[in-house]
């Protein structure tokens, strides 16, 4: 049945259709629709008859793809290269070929399911700069594809503490491993070590440059969410808070939603951490409307997306913060003033939750607009998607997974609790 999900979810994001025109376009109740699309594991979950089955086959077969729209019709390249450096490697199309692998992987990355389809590899993590969740999640989605991990952390214990180059260090570990994750304090730093070999380098995070796995799950999990609320991605109204000069995720993922049609982009900074202009300028090419403003109150009004993200102190020349006072807070008092019943909170994460940081509160924690949760629980199953692309694994791990034989929880974490069965 897990087949039936990633065809459906395909299906409507290759017709750029919500659930509710996708179930009158195939003659369904959107109940039904919704039921089809459950994890298996849901007690409401349902088998899509044949009949319907056979018929969004047909609709998929017509389209100019054809029905197997696999992620090696578009491989993630650079400079003719297996290698993950900019989100400017991607097309909407692209995108949304590596969301129908990341959907077929969810199975997996909920434990349901397991597959080898990487036995035998390993993964370089090479993190020079601090990181929970971007090392441990790269790590665990290449450990649930069969692979093995070795990683280092920081500069103090690596050889670059003893004036070890880029290059030589690159070189050294692609004798050592059959990918290479990097992420590294100064901008561009990836594209020197992806110069420096043959094996697939991913970028996950170099200074204030770029974080495009970040962004791709970002996107993959609006799209689920707005799939959810009967919404699509084209048109929609998206507010970036906080620190968009030196956020790397906020840079790659205004870059990708601006593959869309038709949107609205709030930015909402003290003026001392506005937008670089090259990005403004970027998503201005693609026709959509762009405010800039640091008022956050007139800025959430009307969002479909509050997209949150922590000052990045660390990266700080001479900025000041002036104005980043607690009026700038995102709070349960402000959404529930200013935002609606189906804006969805995000943030890459970390939040910085220590007394005066003005990072997004903790007192939505329960509440279900707040997706941040779901963005790193998506994580997993997009690094997956993006680790198969590159090693070339994506078309068997369909035919290889087996049921995974351990217990585990029906859902993760408590705040989750509010989404059981509801996908
Ligand atoms: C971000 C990063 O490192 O760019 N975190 C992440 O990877 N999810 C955001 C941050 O550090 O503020």
């Amino acid at each position: 049945m897990t087949q039936q999900q990633t065809v459906l979810r395909d299906a409507m994001r290759r017709l750029n259709m919500t659930r509710d025109a996708f179930a009158a376009r195939i003659g369904v109740s959107r109940r039904a629709l919704d039921t089809w699309l459950l994890p298996d594991e849901s007690p409401e979950s349902r088998a899509m008859p044949e009949i319907a089955a056979r018929y969004v086959g047909e609709i998929l077969a017509r389209m100019p793809e054809g029905s197997a729209s696999t992620q090696s019709a578009y491989p993630i390249e650079f400079e003719g290269r297996p290698q993950l450096l900019s989100i400017d490697q991607f097309s909407r199309e692209s995108a949304e070929a590596l969301f129908r692998t990341a959907d077929m992987m969810q199975p997996i990355a909920r434990r349901r399911k397991i597959t080898r389809v990487l036995e035998g590899a390993v993964l370089a993590n090479l993190f020079f700069e601090a990181s929970t969740r971007t090392r441990v999640s790269f790590g665990a989605a290449f450990c649930r594809l069969g692979g093995s991990v070795c990683d280092t952390t920081g500069f103090t214990f690596s050889s670059m503490a003893k004036g070890e180059s880029i290059y030589d260090t690159s070189r050294v570990i692609s004798g050592y491993a059959d990918a290479i994750v990097v992420r590294h304090p100064e901008q561009g730093s990836v594209a020197e070590f992806a110069r420096a070999t043959n094996i697939p380098v991913i970028n996950a995070g170099d200074g204030p440059g770029e974080h495009p796995s970040q962004a791709l799950l970002d996107l993959y999990t609006i799209q689920r969410e707005f799939s959810r609320l009967g919404k699509i991605v084209d048109g929609a109204h998206i507010a970036m808070v906080g620190d968009l000069k030196y956020g790397r995720t906020v840079h790659s993922l205004a870059k990708l939603l601006s593959l869309h049609k038709g949107l609205k982009f709030t930015l909402v900074s003290p003026a001392s951490l506005e937008m670089p202009a090259h990005i403004v300028e970027r998503i201005g090419r693609g026709g959509h409307v762009i405010e800039q403003t640091s008022d956050l109150r007139a800025g959430l009004a009307n969002a479909d997306v509050v997209y949150a993200t922590r000052i990045q102190k660390e990266r700080f020349a001479d900025e000041s913060i002036e104005g980043y006072t607690p009026d700038f807070q995102i709070n349960r008092a402000l959404v529930d003033d200013v935002c609606g019943r189906d804006t969805l909170i995000m943030h890459p994460l970390p939040r910085d939750s220590r007394p005066g940081a003005n990072d997004l509160a903790t007192d939505l924690n329960h509440d279900s607009r707040l997706a941040i949760f779901r963005q790193t629980d998506n994580g997993i199953a997009v690094r997956m998607a993006i680790f198969a692309a590159l090693l070339g694994v994506e078309n068997q791990v369909r035919h290889s997974m087996r049921d995974a034989t351990w217990k585990s929880p029906a859902s993760v974490g408590p705040d989750d609790a509010v989404f059981h069965g509801f996908d």
